[in-house]
């Protein structure tokens, strides 16, 4: 059975084996997870050395209790698998199994998601230990899902056996070091290998290098995510397995993990009310959840989230009133089948004895924490129905703009030194250009550009793509010449998969489909002024302007100074028709109007200063941001909607899930959101709506005609 077709999922990691001395502390657990609602619990994630005491002495008992009870109780279980913090002894017994920094000290044991993902012993014990679960839990009827492992990350690790694994990695991408060398450009200050032994992993100066390193260390960690996964697969070939993804900069290539597990999960830690306004930080989550779905194009899981507060935010507020409802709604919304958190009792020792959980050190089930995820508990019921429709709508391709988000170019575009290598904010300009449609309330995928089928999608906007490789060049050009829309912008296109620059003009092997080549890319100082001109109105622009050269393009934006510089009446946003489909181009970041009070960038510094609303100055008025301006021009043109037809108040997002509209206000004041005829009713009030739709302060709506 699919995991999503039996209604949503409502669960906590559930750490057993630290309350084992206090059995009345495990028997209120069990009535108070069915007050609450709680039908999944994710056991194991850290029980390595409960389960196995010294190498080969294994200890189920207290785990088949665990099983018996949630199952008696009425909860289903997802099992994990505890590579994520390996036992003493093992460390102890072979230490090839922790990580070795660059200059080649090994790490002490301790902390956790720092073993070697090479190290054959480590690899060994966590088979045995995975076969032993297998075998033990696999048929039970509670188990649902495996967890594998926790939050892998992309850490490097530079012991003998990594190194090893990496010259063989190389080896199988290059043939030859003549190859090697091509792709690497070590002419460039005489860095030419003449062995692979040679090769060491730490000289910033070789970009390639570095790039190759980043990759195979995420190759790696797929590669020891396989092997752990391999007696899973073969003992339990019919129950599904996941592992928890983190927060997209950890790292690893998440397009590529992604196709290797059978259902994506992911943790989500959004920072609500660190700042003033909730807005950016809910577009931001809305992001997340839109690349989680779209990794595989299918609903996912919001593995964890916390019920109130983290402890390792900084500031971390408790959620507000209506903030626990909402931000977990946002989450389904978005395509998630479930709502889990971290964790089901907060911990009495440990770093993480400070971040909440649904049970909290008071004990009981009075707590304001308890009661918001028992109300939640109780919607989410409600929506069993709902969810399996709204999962199957966020499956069938109902999204049609989508922002492409590449983790290789993300490291790519890190490495490299720029002319301005402050403030790339690679992330950030795509949330910002994301953030537009977010705003219109159009649905937005986020996609990778090596996997996905361009061709699902009306609009792609390829934010920043630094790094662009000659195949997805190649891909942009059929899908263009069929009739898609693509947006680029300012640094796209620059170098090949090699990190080797493009010849002949940017955007790389793309300069006819634009219509225009980029001769070079300027730097505009924090002191300067610079606007360009579109639409009527003038815009600021920051950061970074090309410098365009026109091979056919239409010129709807012009760099317009203030700033008496070489820029001054050159292209700033370019449209060019090739084949069937239509190419734009912007040229530099943007802002707001120079006439309002908002002076936030684009991709500004997140939670501050960016996204229209959420930036400086702002008075409550909304203050368009040029890609505000510029998408919904575009969105009118290529045939894009929004859910809705009405004027909806900035901070209220509306999504479309199914046949329901989730209608959410992260605004800390009261919204009226104007709705068409129809009547719709409210499954969260239960009451009819008409006309208007007044939403309470972080208020939340589902409606259904
Ligand atoms: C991560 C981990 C959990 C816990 C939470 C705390 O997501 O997977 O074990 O540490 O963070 O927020
Ligand atoms: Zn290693």
């Amino acid at each position: 059975m699919d995991i999503f077709d039996a209604g949503l999922l409502h669960g906590a990691d559930y750490n057993y084996e630290q309350w084992l001395d206090q059995p009345a502390i495990l028997d209120l657990d069990l009535a108070s997870m069915n007050e609450a609602g709680i039908n999944v619990l994710s056991v194991g994630i850290f029980s390595w050395s409960h389960l196995e005491s010294a190498e080969g002495v294994y200890h189920f008992d207290w785990l088949d209790e665990c099983f018996e009870r949630l199952y008696r109780n009425g909860q289903r279980i997802i099992l994990a698998t505890p590579s994520g913090s390996k036992p003493a002894w093992l460390s102890e017994q072979y230490p090839e199994v922790c990580r070795v920094d660059a200059d080649g000290r090994r790490q002490r044991h301790g902390g956790r998601h720092n073993h070697c993902r090479t190290s054959a012993k480590y690899r060994e014990a966590c088979v045995r230990i995975n076969t032993k679960l297998a075998e033990r839990y696999g048929t039970h009827p509670a188990l649902i899902l495996w967890h594998v492992s926790n939050e892998y990350n992309g850490d490097p690790c530079y012991c003998p056996q990594c190194l090893a694994a990496f010259r063989d990695w190389l080896k199988k991408r290059y043939t030859s070091l003549d190859a090697l060398n091509a792709a690497w450009y070590t002419s460039f200050w005489s860095h030419r290998f003449t062995a692979w032994e040679q090769i060491f992993p730490d000289d910033a100066s070789i970009h390639g290098l570095m790039l190759d390193w980043q990759r195979f260390t995420s190759d790696q960690t797929i590669d020891f995510f396989l092997a752990e996964s391999a007696p899973l697969r073969r003992v339990t070939p019919d129950i599904p397995l996941t592992t928890n993804f983190q927060m997209p900069d950890i790292g690893l290539d998440y397009h590529t993990f992604a196709r290797y597990v059978d259902v994506v999960s992911w943790d989500n830690y959004p920072v609500w009310h660190r700042y003033e306004d909730d807005t950016a930080v809910a577009v931001k989550a809305a992001f997340f959840h839109d690349l989680q779905r779209s990794y595989k194009n299918r609903p996912f899981l919001m593995m964890e989230s916390s019920p109130s507060a983290t402890n390792w935010q900084g500031v971390s507020k408790k959620k507000k009133p209506g903030m626990h409802l909402l931000s977990s709604i946002q989450a389904v919304a978005h395509g998630s089948g479930s709502v889990q958190y971290f964790q089901w009792r907060q911990s009495r020792g440990g770093v993480e004895k400070f971040h909440d959980a649904v049970i909290t050190h008071i004990g009981d089930n009075k707590t304001r924490i308890f009661r918001d995820v028992a109300e939640l508990g109780a919607v989410l019921q409600k929506l069993g129905g709902i969810a399996a429709a709204g999962n199957e709508a966020a499956s069938d391709g109902e999204a049609r703009a989508a922002v492409v988000y590449d983790f290789q170019n993300g490291w790519a575009l890190d490495n490299a030194q720029l002319p301005r290598s402050v403030e790339k904010n690679y992330q950030e300009e795509c949330i910002a250009h994301y953030g537009a449609f977010w705003r219109a309330n159009i649905p937005c995928d986020v996609i990778s550009p090596e996997y996905a089928d361009f061709g699902r999608f009306r609009l792609i906007v390829f934010p920043l793509l630094y790094m662009m490789a000659e195949e997805t060049a190649e891909n942009i050009r059929r899908y263009v010449r069929e009739g898609g829309a693509v947006v680029a912008t300012y640094l796209t296109g620059i170098v090949n998969e090699s990190d080797l620059c493009y010849l002949g003009g940017t955007p790389g092997g793309l300069t006819d489909v634009f219509g225009l080549a980029v001769e070079d890319t300027d730097s505009i100082a924090g002191y300067e002024n610079q606007e360009f001109t579109f639409g009527g109105q003038t815009w600021r622009a920051s950061h970074y302007a090309d410098r365009v050269r026109l091979r056919g393009a239409d010129t709807p934006g012009v760099f317009a100074g203030p700033e008496t510089d070489a820029l001054t009446g050159l292209p700033a946003v370019t449209a060019h028709r090739y084949g069937e489909g239509a190419a734009y181009y912007i040229c530099a970041r943007t802002g707001g109007t120079t006439g309002g009070t908002f002076d936030g960038t684009s991709g500004g510094t997140f939670g501050g200063t960016f996204g229209g609303t959420s930036g400086g100055t702002f008075d409550g008025t909304f203050n368009e941001t040029f890609l505000d301006h510029f998408y919904r021009g575009l969105c009118e043109k290529h045939g894009l909607s929004p859910c809705v037809p009405g004027d909806i108040p900035p901070g209220v997002s509306v999504q479309k899930c199914g046949d329901a509209l989730f209608v959410m206000n992260f605004n800390s004041a009261e919204a009226p959101v104007p709705l068409d005829e129809s009547v719709y009713r409210d499954l969260l009030s239960g009451k009819p709506v008409c006309g208007t739709l007044v939403l309470s302060p972080y208020g939340a709506a589902i409606l259904k005609k």
